[in-house]
């Protein structure tokens, strides 16, 4: 039985990754924010789903505090069941905001839940996932294409404008992913970012208002329902492509922006670790 965990898996494209994984047979740790929504979820699988094959977890990953105490409980309890192996981490949970907002940390909240919560799950569960040869997925978005890094202004401090502040954090999903590949796909992991396209979500609705709810809710009427993405995330996971195909829509390679390059995922790659102070990987 393979194990995987999904972030974000109470609603959406998370729910549905999860209810296919569930159907083809993986046992599934869903991470959720909110346990009513947790009890609805286990409540109505619980009629086809026998208990060992799905466990879930309440956190708010917007603070790092909780992304840590889950990250350590899941790896307790990987170690208790199968010698601490987990062969796919899914990096799903986002967020928009149409304001500046920051976690108790200070960190901008769309940056903190879309990028660093996934960096540091995925640095507490690594070892886990290269015992397993496993992978790590990652819900970026078609949206990361046509922007940058605001290198000097990361958190938008500035001048917050939601939607550059949205693209980039899927940026930082595109960079994370690649720069995964560089480290370590010589251990035997990989790493993919995802495009699920426009997909028919409540994401706009949730902690926004103005402007961002009103589009929101005109655009998601024209968007797939997220069964059709979950495909993508399920293909991902069965089969065996390789990391060099980065980015995937549609079960299929995708092009990916110019601004994922080794320079840009390395300098990246290091500023994330300070924002989380940590070494990546590295418990000693
Ligand atoms: N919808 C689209 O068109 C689209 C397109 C491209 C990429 N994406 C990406 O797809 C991913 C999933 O989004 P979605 O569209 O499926 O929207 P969604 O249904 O709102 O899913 C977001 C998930 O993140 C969870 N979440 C939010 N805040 C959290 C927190 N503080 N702690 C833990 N979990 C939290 C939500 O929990 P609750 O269930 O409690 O709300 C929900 O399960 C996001 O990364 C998004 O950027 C979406």
């Amino acid at each position: 039985m393979k194990t995987i965990v999904i972030t974000g898996a109470t609603s959406g494209i998370g729910l549905s990754v999860l209810k296919q994984s569930l159907k083809k047979g993986f046992k599934v740790i869903g991470i959720g924010r909110d346990q009513n929504k947790i009890d609805i979820v286990t409540n109505e699988l619980s009629e086809y789903v026998s208990k060992e094959y799905l466990i879930f977890l309440k956190a708010d990953l917007m603070e790092l505090t909780e992304v840590k105490r889950v990250g350590l409980e899941i790896k307790k309890y990987l170690q208790e069941i199968n010698s601490g192996l987990l062969d796919a981490l899914i990096n799903n949970a986002g967020c928009v905001r149409n304001w500046y907002s920051t976690n108790s940390q200070g960190y901008e909240q769309q940056f903190a839940l879309n990028h660093l919560a996934g960096f540091y799950l995925t640095h507490f569960l690594l070892d886990c996932i290269i015992k397993a040869k496993g992978k790590i997925l990652i819900t970026s978005s078609k949206s990361h294409m046509n922007t940058k890094i605001r290198w000097n202004d990361i958190m938008f401090e500035k001048h917050y404008h939601p939607l550059l502040v949205y693209k980039q954090s899927k940026l930082a999903n595109m960079l994370f992913s690649y720069e995964l590949n560089n480290r370590y796909k010589a251990l035997g992991i990989k790493a993919y970012g995802i495009d699920p396209g426009l997909v028919n979500t409540n994401i706009g609705l949730k902690n926004t208002g103005g402007l961002v709810k009103f589009v929101w809710n005109i655009r998601k009427r024209f968007g797939l329902s997220p069964e059709v993405p979950a495909k993508t995330y399920l293909y991902l996971l069965e089969e065996m492509p390789s990391p060099i195909d980065l980015y995937y829509h549609n079960s299929k390679p995708a092009y990916y922006s110019s601004e994922v390059n080794f320079k840009n995922s390395f300098r990246f790659f290091v500023l994330s670790e300070q924002l989380c102070n940590i070494k990546f990987g590295d418990f000693s």
